[in-house]
């Protein structure tokens, strides 16, 4: 795998490559040496131009613990116009000799614009680009609602028939839309739950089902429900009346919990608005797979930059494996 860039163009073998390799990872997470020497010597830049906790310290914590040298780069707040500075950015870390990239950048299309400008070589691994994509999650949301499902029996397996309901502010979401590629890929049906201002207008181009009312929702007893976060930051304007009316119709509380059929399970990519689109009860239910997400980010991102770094590429002796033979 060159680059991670999007799940819209990801194939069923390709995501499942990446899923079941994750598997091997996590295996190795419960060992009491979590780290692997297998990407050794490989130089990963941690390039983001937007806040973020969770995920840069999840592909850190990956990166960490394939034993690759990692760097920081907090790009936050330059005053350079965001192509300049973006090329600027990528020459500099090409001559520091990063072996990948991993992104996260206010506009749509910038983790595409790295990996096909040239300025670099690096592969390119998009954490997150404007409301366009962030595939990672989708994988570790996918990686989750797998393993509860199959348990050990997960490796080969797709989301046939599984249901999935994706609740909230759609319209600024990169994680539904990376998360409504991926699942459809993946056989899962997927039906978007949201106030008509928060559906975005090409909506009728995605694989997916609309409805308006929560309740009806979780009456076709959705299997997993992903409860989004109502993206403040990103709204300029009035999307619903007030927050307390949000979460009345479109909130997840215990009794919608409670409604929910047995052995469905809760999803939320974090950070979480405690209060607003998910109460604290449901966020702490036994449904809940927040934390379990979080756990599987790490897996899910190590199998992620093994295969861009270490996966055969063409033209290219896999030196790590002679190195690291015994
Ligand atoms: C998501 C993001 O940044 O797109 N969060 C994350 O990756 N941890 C979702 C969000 O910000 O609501």
């Amino acid at each position: 795998m060159r680059h991670l860039l999007d799940t819209r163009t990801l194939s069923r073998d390709d995501a499942l490559r990446i899923l079941d390799v994750a598997e091997d990872m996590r295996d190795t997470q419960s060992r009491e040496i979590k780290k692997l020497p297998t990407l050794r010597g490989k130089t990963i830049v941690n390039l983001f131009f937007e806040d973020s906790t969770r995920t840069r310290i999840s592909f850190e914590a990956a990166a960490k613990r394939l034993s690759a040298d990692v760097i920081n780069f907090s790009a936050k707040g330059s005053s350079v116009s965001k192509g300049e500075s973006l090329q600027d950015t990528a020459q500099t870390l090409q001559a520091m000799g990063a072996d990948a990239v991993v992104i996260r950048h206010g506009a749509s299309g910038a983790p595409q614009t790295l990996a096909t400008s040239g300025w670099i070589t690096a592969g390119v691994v998009n954490a997150g680009d404007g409301t366009h994509e962030h595939p990672t999650q989708a994988l570790l949301d996918a990686f989750t609602i797998r393993k509860r499902r199959f348990g050990d029996d997960s490796r080969g397996r797709d989301l046939s028939g599984v249901r999935v309901a994706i609740v909230g502010d759609i319209l600024h979401s990169r994680v539904a839309r990376s998360n409504v590629w991926l699942l459809h890929t993946l056989g899962a049906e997927v039906t978007l739950v949201a106030p008509p201002t928060l559906i975005p207008q090409d909506v009728s181009a995605w694989p997916a089902r609309i409805v308006y009312d929560l309740d009806e929702a979780i009456a076709a007893a959705p299997d997993a429900i992903m409860m989004l976060r109502i993206q403040l930051e990103r709204m300029n304007a009035a999307y619903f009346p007030t927050e307390r009316e949000y979460s009345r119709r479109w909130g997840l509380d215990a009794a919608r919990v409670a409604a929910l059929p047995d052995g469905s399970i809760v999803l939320h990519p974090g950070p979480m608005n405690r209060g607003l689109e998910i109460s604290a009860d449901a966020a702490d239910s036994p449904r809940s797979t927040v934390l379990e997400q979080v756990a599987n980010g790490v897996s899910v991102r190590m199998a992620v930059l093994y295969l861009v770094l270490a996966g055969e590429r063409p033209g290219e002796r896999d030196t790590n494996a002679e190195e690291h033979a015994p």
